[in-house]
């Protein structure tokens, strides 16, 4: 109405005509995107995204087995949880279009964090942790070193079996994956569970004097109000609002809590065991029994029970507000842009749930509802933190 007054009165009629088209037409362009991030995004929370597994069961990994039937008596059971593991993992992939190589570290295979066991065909990329320290030590005993000297060594073990595994070149990575006899795998955890049990054994008990015990005092330093109050280490509030903050700087992440999507990049490569924490004992039994190296490796995972891991995650969650959690879960998208080198970097703990089909159940629930509405509102909604960029929907 007021519109067409203006209009009349002046007789700029033309003018007038062009500014409400771009009105209405920018108000549609700035409403599509909102719109299609909250039907995803409130999807996403709670339930994973379905893929149809069309994929037929009888594949390589079965045929193998029952090539191997005699040998391994393997249920079919883990064997059928690991096809759909590598079937969604290769779809996921796909559908977010982390399989094309590009100029990113997103899309660059990364060769640099995989061991290669010429010797045993076996591959291993290690994420930390996740079942890292035993699947390291079991690296070291196929590469020879002896228990008693990996018990008294005061090596890192890392770097033990680096002196054994050299970094391999993806050249050499390719070339080990197209071997029919290799055995690739991979051992993942939830993304959330990861970083707490990062938090505590490199930050809550850092070593005294090491890097991470100084990164800790200067959490303390910039996140704490009462600089002398107790913890002496960083809580996790601290830890997490701190990482949150250095991420949106910038910074790149710890090895220790980087996402498995940027350090193994593994749509990159065709990994034929992805390995859970949460199933890690029948996993693994099938990849030592698929590798014939049931003499010289004992299956071991000394993690503390599953009883006990929760109870960490609902009393370090429970300390958090679900603007946070959600924060953490979206953090890391659409950082490091930079447009003048045409290089981005996205690492991004949610490619790490829908690639491994994990969701923030157990985690929401348990964090503190935000004082404020909006805090929640904004983290829902957070796209990015720089305006400019271009919204990502998928
Ligand atoms: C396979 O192992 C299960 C127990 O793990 C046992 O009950 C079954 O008899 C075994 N089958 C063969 C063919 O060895
Ligand atoms: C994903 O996780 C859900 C719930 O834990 C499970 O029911 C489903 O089978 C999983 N899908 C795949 C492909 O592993
Ligand atoms: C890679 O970078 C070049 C310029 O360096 C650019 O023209 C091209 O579009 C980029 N490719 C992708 C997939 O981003």
């Amino acid at each position: 109405m007021r519109l067409r007054k203006i209009r009349r009165t002046n007789h700029t009629n033309n003018g007038w005509k062009v500014i409400r088209r771009c009105v209405i037409f920018f108000t549609a362009i700035c409403l599509v995107p909102v719109f299609l991030v909250f039907m995803v995004a409130t999807d996403h929370y709670y339930a994973r995204p379905r893929i149809p597994l069309n994929h037929p069961i009888g594949s390589e990994l079965i045929q193998l087995d029952q090539h191997h039937r005699s040998r391994n008596n393997v249920s079919m059971f883990v064997l059928k949880r690991l096809e759909q593991r590598r079937t969604h993992l290769r779809k996921t992939c796909h559908l977010l279009g982390l399989d094309k190589i590009g100029n990113d570290t997103l899309h660059t295979p990364n060769s640099w964090e995989y061991l290669v066991d010429e010797k045993h065909h076996l591959i291993w990329c290690n994420v930390f942790k996740a079942a890292s320290t035993s699947w390291m030590y079991n690296f070291n005993i196929l590469a020879g070193y002896s228990p008693t000297f990996l018990r008294r060594s005061r090596t890192p073990p890392l770097t033990l079996a680096r002196k054994k595994y050299g970094r391999p070149s993806l050249e050499f990575l390719r070339k080990a994956f197209r071997n029919k006899k290799s055995l690739s795998f991979l051992i993942v955890r939830h993304p959330l569970e990861r970083l707490l049990s990062a938090y505590r054994d490199k930050i809550k008990y850092a070593v005294s004097g090491s890097y991470h015990f100084k990164l800790g005092k200067e959490i303390i330093k910039n996140y704490r109000k009462i600089r002398n109050a107790a913890p002496k280490y960083p809580t996790y509030p601290e830890f997490v609002a701190w990482l949150i903050d250095s991420v949106k700087a910038g910074k790149s992440l710890d090895m220790h809590w980087t996402p498995v999507v940027e350090f193994c990049t593994p749509c990159m490569f065709d990994i034929k065991v992805i390995a859970h924490t949460e199933t890690l004992e029948e996993d693994q039994e099938l990849i030592i029994k698929r590798a014939g190296l049931e003499n010289i490796i004992k299956p071991q995972w000394q993690n503390a029970g599953k009883g006990s891991t929760t109870k960490q995650i609902s009393s370090h969650y429970s300390l958090l507000t679900r603007s946070q959690i959600l924060q953490l879960y979206h953090i890391f998208r659409f950082l490091n842009i930079d447009f003048h080198l045409l290089k981005i970097t996205a690492p991004d703990y949610r490619f790490d749930f829908e690639l491994f089909n994990y969701s923030l159940n157990g985690y929401l629930e348990v964090g503190q509802p935000d004082q404020d509405p909006s805090a929640l509102l904004a983290a829902i909604t957070m796209q990015d933190n720089q305006p400019d960029s271009v919204p990502h929907i998928y």
